[in-house]
């Protein structure tokens, strides 16, 4: 009987996790994998990819590298820090005897030497190799607001140097917002700024509708059209957001299967009180632990001002000058918890953190 099979929770509400169905990304998928098709100089073999937290970067960079690889391309995925050079190195040939090359290179790095060609020509002529063989390489780099300034030059100079040699190359990677843009704005890395830009913003309602329906029904469980509806636009199309939804309402929903297949309303209200508060402790709370006093009293004042607040009114909120308020403005932009789409406002950059701050204003600063 049916009823008494076991079923296994279909979302997959974790960090870099293969979620059941990835949806909204065609478009990328379909302009990445012409590129790689398309031969030398196409512009989407250089790519960036941009979001909050739980937007999705790490599924796509995933995901983009498994295309590549079923048509015939080397893919080196890999996540920035202060190893990954070595990393990369590593990856590029784990059979041969880099260990050696690397750890000098390593040294190299660290004591500043790299751009002496100590390493250079090391990573270069590993990377050739592996754009001779099958179809060309793609490497992929995660996280790269984490990344060393001079292990980024190496790599990008790198690359820049395998596309004028005509060799098949592609290099995509992600990272937040406001970090990828401090990086290629930086020093040296001009080429970056080439880069064919994704940023990974809301997801259709109507792709998160036909996801939650396929996965439910997958595993026997019925939504109606209205909770679809509910459910999807709960999520305001947030890549975590969808996960954590689908799972809560789905684990209520399982626990009476052998009653009734239907979701009930109460399953659906439960599941996104539990996945909300989750998304708070998971993506909120660490987004604002280490804001200063002034700081979150102005990401308070914020709160109160709207969606969209003009920096002006929320100095005016605060009882200060609006000089007097701009570094923290600064430090909550460096936080990619706000951001400024034009000049004189500023927005949330994380979804949903505005309800959440201004349900907790109190709380949040008793904490100084
Ligand atoms: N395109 C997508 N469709 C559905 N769910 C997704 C999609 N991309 C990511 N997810 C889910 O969202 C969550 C966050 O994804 P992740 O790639 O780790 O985000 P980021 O790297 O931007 O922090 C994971 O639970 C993942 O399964
Ligand atoms: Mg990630």
């Amino acid at each position: 009987m049916a009823c008494s099979k076991r079923f296994f929770n279909p979302f997959k509400p974790s960090a870099g996790a293969e979620p059941p169905r990835i949806i909204g990304r065609d478009q990328v998928f379909l302009d990445y994998v012409s590129a790689l098709k398309d031969g030398v100089g196409a512009p989407a073999r250089l790519m960036r990819v941009t979001g909050p937290r739980g937007s999705g970067k790490t599924v796509l960079l995933t995901d983009l590298g498994a295309r590549a690889q079923d048509i015939g391309w080397n893919v080196v995925n890999i996540t920035a820090g202060v190893n990954m050079v070595d990393d990369l190195m590593y990856e590029l040939s784990p059979d041969s005897s880099v260990d050696s090359i690397s750890l000098a290179g390593n040294a190299a790095i660290a004591s500043g030497e790299v751009s002496m060609g100590v390493k250079r020509p090391n990573l270069r002529a590993l990377m050739k190799r592996r754009c001779g063989e099958g179809k060309g390489l793609v490497v992929t780099i995660d996280e790269v607001q984490d990344a060393p300034l001079e292990a980024m030059q190496l790599i990008a100079g790198s690359v820049q140097h395998l596309i004028r040699e005509k060799e098949n190359i592609s290099l995509v990677f992600a990272g937040l917002p406001m970090g990828v843009m401090d990086l290629i704005n930086g020093k040296a890395l001009t080429f970056l700024r080439r880069a064919q830009s994704e940023e990974l913003d809301f997801i259709s309602l109507i792709e998160v509708k036909l996801s939650f329906k396929d996965g439910f029904a997958a595993s026997g469980l019925i939504l109606d059209d209205d909770q679809l509806e509910i459910m999807a636009h709960a999520t305001e199309g947030y890549a975590y957001l969808i996960q954590l939804i689908g799972y809560y309402v789905w684990r209520f929903a399982d626990l009476h299967r052998a009653s009734s297949m239907q979701v009930s309303d109460e399953d659906m209200r439960l599941g996104v009180e539990n996945a909300m508060t989750r998304f708070h402790e998971v993506v909120h709370e660490p987004a604002i632990s280490k804001l200063t006093k002034g700081a979150m009293e102005y990401l308070v004042a914020m709160a109160r001002e709207g969606e969209r607040a003009s920096t002006a009114d929320v100095a005016k909120r605060m009882g200060r000058e609006p000089k007097a308020t701009s570094s923290f403005r600064r430090s909550l932009i460096q936080h990619e918890v706000i951001q400024s789409p034009v000049r004189g406002y500023v927005e949330f950059s994380v979804p949903f953190l505005r309800e959440y701050v201004l349900d907790n204003a109190e709380e949040l600063l008793d904490r100084y």
